[in-house]
């Protein structure tokens, strides 16, 4: 089977009524990223930034996978698939994706403070102040926030170094090193990109100007009919 490889961002998510990041004046849910997405923010107010992500948890417990993650899963029966998501949330997993890496960690997860890989699930359950990991430090949302180190991107380029096609849905290309994947994707490799804004994106690529939630099946149904002949 041919290999593809799904990098998806807030935007395959939006139509499940998540919100984006880069939409709203910079403003994710109110909140300054600075404050809620980094390393200082956390060491500045812990209790702020633990709510913050016990809210984005509850809402993930509200929602469900849209039409774009389950046009993802068909391609599945054709193609060797991998999802490569930004995202935190398990939308993908929901809508029946088998092989999900995710970039910059998992909502339904916390973490040690002090060690990264030590990791525990927690599903929809807030996290406390006092919370404590099995190494007796203060548990964390397993979120990579900006200045952290992202492990995931090693196999993540790995799988794009040998993927066939490579499709892009719903980033703005904006945050490395996530948005520098598309570079390792072979030369004679497809690549589209479904997105209703315009994103720029250096290199030779198919752009579906629409919603995930029509613009996705475009691509998979196009890649479905390749895949049959
Ligand atoms: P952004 O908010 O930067 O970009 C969302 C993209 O989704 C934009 O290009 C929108 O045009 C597009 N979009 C909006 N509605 C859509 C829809 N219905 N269908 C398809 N696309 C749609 O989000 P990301 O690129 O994911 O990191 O942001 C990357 C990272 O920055 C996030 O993972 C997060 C953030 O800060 C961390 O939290 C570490």
């Amino acid at each position: 089977m041919k290999k593809i490889v799904v990098l998806t961002g807030a935007g395959i998510s939006a139509e499940s009524g998540i919100s984006t990041f880069r939409d709203s004046d910079g403003l994710w849910e109110q909140y300054r990223v600075e404050d809620v997405a980094t390393p200082e923010g956390y060491a500045k107010d812990k209790a702020l930034v633990l709510d913050f992500y016990n809210q984005r948890r509850r809402q993930l417990a509200t929602v469900k996978p849209n039409e774009g993650h389950r046009q993802l899963v068909r391609l599945e029966e054709f193609y060797d698939v991998q999802i490569v998501t930004q995202n935190v949330d398990n939308l993908h997993e929901q809508a029946g994706s088998k092989n999900v890496l995710h970039l910059h960690g998992e909502l339904t997860k916390a973490r040690s403070e002090r060690d990264s890989n030590l990791i525990v699930d927690i599903g929809y359950s807030d996290i406390h102040l006092g919370d404590k990991a099995p190494d007796g430090t203060q548990l964390r949302p397993h979120i990579v926030w900006f200045g952290e180190a992202v492990p995931n991107i090693e196999p993540a380029a790995q799988l794009c170094e040998v993927c066939d096609y490579f499709i892009v849905v719903g980033t703005s290309m904006n945050v490395y090193p996530a948005a520098g994947l598309i570079h390792y994707v072979p030369r004679t490799s497809p690549c589209y990109l479904v997105d209703p804004k315009a994103v720029t994106v250096s290199r030779n690529i198919t752009v579906i100007q629409e919603k995930a939630g029509t613009g996705v099946k475009k691509v998979v149904d196009e890649l479905i009919e390749l895949a049959k002949k």
